[in-house]
């Protein structure tokens, strides 16, 4: 089969590989048929997270048809349409029973922090992804459901990390009505947060980054107000100056550990590697919530140290919330909102890509290329 191949940062390939085999009672393989490249995915493209394996194969974000199930897997059949959320999981441990899939103690022999996500380092499992012709699911039963008739193929598709993600960091805002919400990030990620904000009641809604492009579509997708961090001079300041001097109620932080806008930061972050990221937007966060307020961190951050200032969170009385989202637990709510028309999720897709040119994907998406907001890889049938 074709597979998207990592052979180092910034550079991606496509090889052929063995179709994966059933290695466990519960696995299922499934033929992808939609993929996409997340943001999370360019973390892995910079090097910047460790244990990411020259030969692995990237894609946490598809959906697809069953191809061959192990013995003991009753939820699905050959041919089954499928999604399969980001998270791999057992189902059954103290933290999965508590709906925490992304923490299963389960799946992942290499870290305790993390549970299993496809194709994302060994660091979160070594699983290899779905930006390849097939791939193998682990616990079929548990993670993957069949596609329910009448679901497009894309919207389903996004369920699978970026909606269900955007929706989650809402959630953790526990927005109650009329909060004016602040989210750093007008990715995928942010884009759906800032929508989900209304679908939970926001009274305000603003968006801030520094590609125009992507704050425009925050405008249109999201109907959110938007900041061009580099055209004010104080992103804080701003902040506090358009919420009565008191700070947003609720910041969701959709960028994580590559943010720009603070040289300092950059350098010891990328060029130094003394920080594991470069954490500015959780910093404007914390900054820019008013006291008592909570912040909401959907962007990834990596497990080593990063410079976030931690006492102003304390001395505000800050609630933090953060986590790998659960992507399933998100999906019932998900699907009545999108059977009643409250968004589509598509819209944000702005390039269809063939597996074999993933390697212009990546890149366009990583320099933010040609308007490019969300890329969804395409197979051939
Ligand atoms: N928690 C989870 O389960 C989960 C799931 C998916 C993605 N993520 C993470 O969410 C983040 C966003 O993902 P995405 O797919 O939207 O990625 P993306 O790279 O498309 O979006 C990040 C956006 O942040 C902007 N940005 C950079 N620095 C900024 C700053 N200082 N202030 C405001 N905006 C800034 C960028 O211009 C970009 O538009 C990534 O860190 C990704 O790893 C987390
Ligand atoms: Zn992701
Ligand atoms: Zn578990």
């Amino acid at each position: 089969m074709q597979a998207m191949v990592y052979r180092g940062p910034y550079k991606i390939r496509v090889e052929e590989k063995n179709i994966p085999k059933i290695e466990h009672p519960n696995d299922a393989i499934v033929r992808v048929t939609r993929a996409a490249i997340c943001g999370s995915d360019l973390h892995l493209y910079h090097g910047m997270m460790p244990d990411t394996r020259v030969g692995s194969t990237f894609g946490h974000e598809f959906i697809g048809v069953v191809h061959e199930v192990g013995p003991s897997v009753q939820n699905l059949s050959v041919g089954d349409r499928v999604m399969v959320p980001f998270n791999i999981y057992c189902g059954t441990c103290y933290f999965c029973a508590k709906g925490l899939y992304s923490n299963c103690h389960n799946v992942n022999p290499n870290a305790t922090a993390v549970g299993g996500i496809y194709g994302y380092s060994h660091t979160c499992g070594g699983y290899d992804g779905g930006q390849a012709e097939y791939v193998r699911v682990p616990l079929a039963d548990v993670g993957p459901s069949i596609i329910p008739d009448g679901l497009d193929d894309e919207d389903a598709l996004l369920m699978t990390d970026a909606l269900a993600t955007g929706y989650f960091g809402a959630q953790l805002g526990d927005i109650v009505e009329g909060d004016t919400v602040v989210v750093f990030g007008a990715g995928p990620v942010g884009q759906f947060a800032a929508r989900s904000a209304w679908l939970m009641g926001a009274g305000r809604v603003i968006v801030i980054d520094h590609l125009d492009y992507r704050l425009a579509k925050a405008q249109e997708f999201a109907y959110a107000e938007t900041i061009n961090f580099t055209e004010v001079n104080d992103i804080v300041l701003e902040l506090k100056k358009q919420t009565d001097w008191l700070g947003a109620d609720v910041v969701i932080d959709a960028v994580g550990a590559e943010a720009d806008g603070n040289l300092l930061q950059h350098i010891t972050a990328s060029k130094l590697k003394l920080q594991g990221g470069s954490p500015v937007a959780l910093n404007w966060a914390i900054d820019g919530v008013r006291k008592g307020g909570t912040i909401s961190v959907m962007g990834a951050y990596g497990p080593l140290f990063s410079a976030v200032k931690f006492g102003d969170a304390m001395n505000k009385g800050l609630t933090i919330r953060t986590n790998q989202a659960p992507a399933k637990r998100q999906w019932p709510r998900l699907l009545e909102h999108i059977a009643a028309g409250h968004l589509t999720p598509r819209d944000i897709i702005t390039h269809r890509i063939p597996l074999e040119h993933i390697a212009e994907g990546y890149h366009l998406f990583s320099a933010k290329l040609d308007g490019c907001l969300k890329t969804v890889i395409t197979f051939e049938d």
